[in-house]
C-alpha cells in the first residue's frame, strides 16, 4: 500500500524518489496545495504532497488541510508522513535534531477544522486522546534506529497559528504547557487525518530555538541552515522505512 508524505518547509520535494507521473487533482473540499507526486522510493510506492506548493507560497494559516487530507485519502493511501519544520523548546529539542512527536496542543484558531460540518446524520467526536499513529511512530522510530540516524521518541507538538514567529513570553507559556516543540502546521492536519481514518505520524526537524531561548534574532537563513542537516536524516529515515 502507498505511503503518503506531506513534505513542509525544507522539503518541497523529495530527492530519491523516482516519479512515475505528477498529478492535479481537487476534491469536494477544493484544491490540494500541489499537484499529488505518485512514484517510488526504494520498494515502495509513495504519492508525495507538498504541504506550501511547489514552489513553496503558501503560508500555514492559508492552507487548505481538508483538500491535502482528502486527496491523499482519495488517492488510496492508508498512512501519512507528515514532515514538518518546528522551533525548540525543551533541551532535548535542540536545531537539526529530529523528533517523533507523541501529543498536541492546538492554539491555532480560524482555521477549518473538521470534514464533519454539514449534512450530517449524526453529530461525530473522534478520540483523540493519542493524535498519532502508534503503529506508525514505531515503524520511523524503528528505520531511523536501523538506519543510525538520531530521532527522539515522543514530544508535544504546540500547533500556533503563525505566520509570524512566536514572542519569547508565549515560549515560555507554551514551555509551562509542557510543550517540547512549536510549529504552525500541525493541526488541523493530525485531527482531519484522524477523520479521514488515516493512520499519520510526524517527523518534526526542529529548525531554531524558540523565541527568547538563544539571544540571536531568529532568521530564515539560519532556519534553513539547520533544517538542511534534519531533513538529510528524514530523508534517511523515510528511505529506510520504505526499504524494508
Ligand atoms: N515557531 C513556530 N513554527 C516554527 C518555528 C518556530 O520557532 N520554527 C520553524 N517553524
Amino acid at each position: 500500500m502507498a505511503l503518503g508524505i506531506i513534505g513542509g518547509t525544507g522539503l518541497t520535494r523529495l530527492d530519491g524518489l523516482r516519479i512515475d507521473r505528477e498529478e492535479p487533482v481537487s476534491t469536494c473540499w477544493g484544491e490540494p496545495s500541489a499537484s499529488l507526486v505518485h512514484g517510488r522510493l526504494g520498494e515502495t510506492e509513495v504519492v508525495f504532497l507538498a504541504r506550501h506548493g511547489n514552489p513553496h507560497r503558501i503560508p500555514p494559516h492559508k492552507v487548505n488541510y481538508r483538500a491535502n487530507i482528502k486527496a491523499l485519502k482519495e488517492a488510496g493511501v492508508e498512512r501519512v508522513v507528515a514532515v514538518a519544520a518546528v522551533g525548540g523548546i525543551t533541551e532535548r529539542a535542540s536545531p537539526s535534531a529530529v523528533l517523533i512527536p507523541d501529543q498536541i496542543i492546538d492554539y491555532t484558531y480560524g482555521r477549518s477544522t473538521t470534514f464533519f460540518e454539514d449534512d450530517l446524520d449524526d453529530v461525530v467526536h473522534i478520540d483523540f486522546s493519542w493524535p498519532y499513529c502508534a503503529e506508525l511512530r514505531q515503524s520511523l522510530l524503528a528505520a531511523a534506529q536501523h538506519a543510525r540516524v538520531p530521532a527522539i521518541d515522543g514530544g508535544v507538538y504546540a500547533a500556533t497559528q503563525g505566520p509570524r514567529l512566536e514572542t519569547a513570553a508565549e515560549i515560555r507559556k507554551l514551555a509551562a504547557d509542557g510543550c517540547d516543540i512549536v510549529g504552525m502546521t500541525g493541526m488541523p492536519e493530525a485531527a482531519l487525518a484522524r477523520e479521514a481514518g488515516l493512520c499519520y505520524a510526524s517527523l518534526s526537524v526542529v529548525a531554531n530555538w524558540g523565541a527568547g531561548l538563544s539571544s540571536d534574532e531568529i532568521t530564515m537563513a539560519d532556519i534553513e541552515r539547520e533544517l538542511e542537516t534534519g531533513m538529510s536524516h528524514v530523508r534517511r529515515i523515510l528511505e529506510t522505512l520504505l526499504a524494508g
